[in-house]
């Protein structure tokens, strides 16, 4: 027995793989393309187990998927594998549409040709699980309701749109192949080996760095944040036990606005890593200009995970922050590692040359 992972040498898939390699012995087989977002060093710590097979290869490569599928004859495939950041949809949208949409396409034709090959008892027991968000619902008015899995899909940016044709992908091959898939929609995520190019590990590294801490617009704009920990339960719950074919939306009930996310994320490296001269952090916070089409609000109602799959989170919004900061803050040579080069071209892209977006 075996999994299959994409995707799982980026933030969440790695935290996904040591997770469960933490808890199992079932060997992962890891297809990672190793983007700019897959960081090889997030798996460090499985060097030389035999549990872990990592390969460097496109999700896209229907040939080599089929390949690793036919050697491995894994009973799931979990799908993290994708262009995630908003940002970068905007300035680029082509990269998402080839990997989210393209890629997530020429994944299911090989997880369909391999499934169709399998023994009737090991096709009953497969699953295809993806790995989706809940930026695909779209965005919510201050008053209404949190997103449920029947809300409508409405996505908003190239991000979203690509996430959301992926998804619908995935229903057509259960409704017209029979492809045992789950679908879970999961808010925003934070921990350790984030990129910092989203919101809390950027704050994390400008803060350290004596930097800008930029705030998009008015900086109140809502996300629904769930410890990457908790997250990786709930997918591992979603594969164990979910109902083939269903959607479950995943999130920790816990709306902040990015102004209290980043003030919050201040107060906790005050008190842990005291600035110098003695200000506090907070002080570094600017409003920048606003990210076009920027989602206002985000909101996730986790009740059906909770009520049929007895998923909880452990985590609350306080105490994952606090283990994220002080992750980053024993891992400074992993942050430093991935701020080089190619990470300063995309600040300069995306702020302006300055972190501030002052320019
Ligand atoms: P990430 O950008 O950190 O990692 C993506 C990984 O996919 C990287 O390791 C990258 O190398 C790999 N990859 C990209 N293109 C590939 C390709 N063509 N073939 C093989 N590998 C490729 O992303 P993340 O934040 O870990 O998100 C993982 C998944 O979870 C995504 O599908 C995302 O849409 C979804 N998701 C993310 C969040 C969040 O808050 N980060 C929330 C809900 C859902
Ligand atoms: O909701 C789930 C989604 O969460 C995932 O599907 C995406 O893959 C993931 O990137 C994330 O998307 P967001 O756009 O919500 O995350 P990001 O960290 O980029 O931004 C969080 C909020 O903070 C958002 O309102 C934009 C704002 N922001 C972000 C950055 C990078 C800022 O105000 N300043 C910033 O510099």
């Amino acid at each position: 027995m075996a999994i299959f992972v994409t995707g799982g040498a980026g933030f969440i898939g790695s935290n996904f793989v040591l997770d469960w390699l933490a808890q199992s012995d079932e060997p992962v087989v890891n297809l990672d393309a190793l983007t700019y977002a897959g960081n090889p060093e997030n798996l460090a710590s499985l060097e030389g187990d035999g549990r872990h097979v990592f390969v460097k290869g496109d999700i896209g490569d229907f040939d080599l998927v089929i390949d690793l599928l036919a050697r491995h004859r894994p009973r799931a495939l979990v799908h993290f594998a994708a262009e995630s950041h908003v940002d970068r949809s905007i300035h680029g949208p082509e990269d998402f549409i080839q990997t989210n949409i393209v890629g997530s396409f020429r994944l299911l034709e090989a997880a369909r040709a391999y499934w169709g090959g399998l023994t009737a008892g090991d096709r009953e027991g497969f699953r295809f699980l993806q790995v989706s968000t809940d930026e695909v619902y779209g965005t919510l008015a201050a008053d209404a309701p949190a997103f449920s899995e029947t809300s409508r899909y409405e996505p908003n940016s190239p991000y979203s749109a690509s996430k959301a044709a992926s998804d619908h992908l995935v229903r057509a091959y259960r409704h017209t192949y029979g492809l045992p898939v789950l679908t879970t929609n999961c808010s925003n995520n934070y921990g350790p080996y984030q990129f910092p190019e989203k919101l809390i590990p950027l704050c994390m590294h400008h803060a350290l760095a004596g930097q800008s801490l930029p705030l998009y617009g008015d900086g109140l704009h809502i996300r629904d944040w769930l410890y990457v920990g908790d997250h990786c339960s709930a997918i591992r719950r979603v594969l164990e036990a979910g109902t083939v074919g269903e959607v479950y939306n995943i999130g920790g009930w816990s709306e902040k606005t990015n102004r209290e996310v980043v003030t919050t994320l201040c107060s906790i490296l005050d008190e842990l890593c005291p600035r110098n001269d003695g200000r506090a952090y907070a002080e570094q916070i600017v409003l920048v200009r606003d990210r076009p089409g920027h989602d206002r609000r985000y909101a996730i109602d986790a009740s059906r995970i909770e009520r049929e799959l007895s998923w909880r989170p452990a985590e609350t919004f306080a105490t994952g922050l606090r283990r994220t900061v002080h992750w980053y803050l024993e891992h400074r040579q992993w942050l430093r590692n991935v701020t080089s080069g190619a990470y300063r071209h995309w600040l300069a892209q995306q702020y302006g040359g300055c972190a501030c977006g002052c320019s």
